[in-house]
């Protein structure tokens, strides 16, 4: 489903000079699978998954998903995909009932499919109750809950999720995570950015270890304690950074 080439991406920064943030980044994501990138602060995470998501051009090399091209086909790239980015503001006078409203009519939904879809959204996130509420008056969880609900509102096929439980207190990242878990057994294909070990363990089924742009390792739980000797997934990603002690 995603499939991706040799991604490259350079910054240009009047201190460090030009830089690649994104280095060669080869890997793919299967349907009903979850793919997580996992890395520190700065490892390029964002930068590839915007790339993926068509915000952001790559310098070099690129990826297609669901056959279409990040490059060539942009427009069709963004109708198969649910991205959720950090960055991503919520109007604070809209309640999150009509923060979904509006943007099912933007994705062209009839007013009877986007009904039963918020409704079916809100029970997934556990959104009810907070459904009525003026976004600047949500707290930090509610906000992302409903950013999310936004992104998966049309059912994509594809869902690019860029830290999504970042900040969150474990109640809330825990129905995040089920419902990630939930996306990924009805057959979507996700790739998921973390840099919580615990997460990345208990929710994908494949991780990329990235570290200053480069992937260092791909696999399962079990293809990187292979690889690193290591059993725990924090002391095989600081292996794979070359901090172990
Ligand atoms: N717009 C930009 N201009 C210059 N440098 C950038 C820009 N966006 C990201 N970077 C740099 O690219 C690297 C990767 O950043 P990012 O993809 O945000 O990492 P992560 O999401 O893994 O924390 C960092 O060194 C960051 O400073
Ligand atoms: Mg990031």
């Amino acid at each position: 489903m995603i499939q991706v080439q040799e991604l490259s991406k350079s910054f240009h920064d009047p201190k460090r000079g030009t830089r690649l943030a994104v280095d060669h980044v080869s890997f793919e994501v299967r349907e009903g699978e979850v793919f997580g990138l996992l890395g520190p602060n700065g490892a390029g995470k964002t930068t590839t998954l915007r790339m993926l998501g068509t915000l952001l051009k790559p310098t070099s090399g690129t990826a297609s998903l669901n056959g279409f091209d990040i490059v060539r086909q942009p427009d069709l790239v963004r109708g198969q995909i649910g991205f959720l980015s950090g960055d991503m503001g919520l109007y604070g006078r809209l309640t999150p009932k009509e923060t979904l409203e509006y943007f099912a009519r933007l994705n062209g939904m009839s007013s009877e499919r986007a009904r039963a879809r918020i409704s079916q959204v809100f029970n997934l996130l556990d959104m009810t109750s907070f459904a009525g509420v003026r976004g600047d008056k949500l707290s930090t969880g509610m906000k992302q809950k409903t950013a999310i609900a936004r992104a998966i509102l049309h059912d994509p096929p594809v869902l690019i999720l860029d830290e999504p439980t970042a900040g969150l207190d474990l109640p809330t990242a825990r129905t995040i995570e089920e419902a990630v878990i939930g996306a990924k057994k009805s057959g979507k294909c996700i790739l998921y950015s973390t840099h919580i070990m615990e997460e990345a363990e208990y929710l994908c089924d494949r991780i990329g270890v990235i570290s200053d742009g480069k992937l260092r390792a791909i696999g399962t739980m079990e293809d990187l304690r292979r690889e690193t000797g290591k059993q725990r997934l924090r002391e095989i990603f600081l292996d794979l950074l070359g901090l172990a002690a």
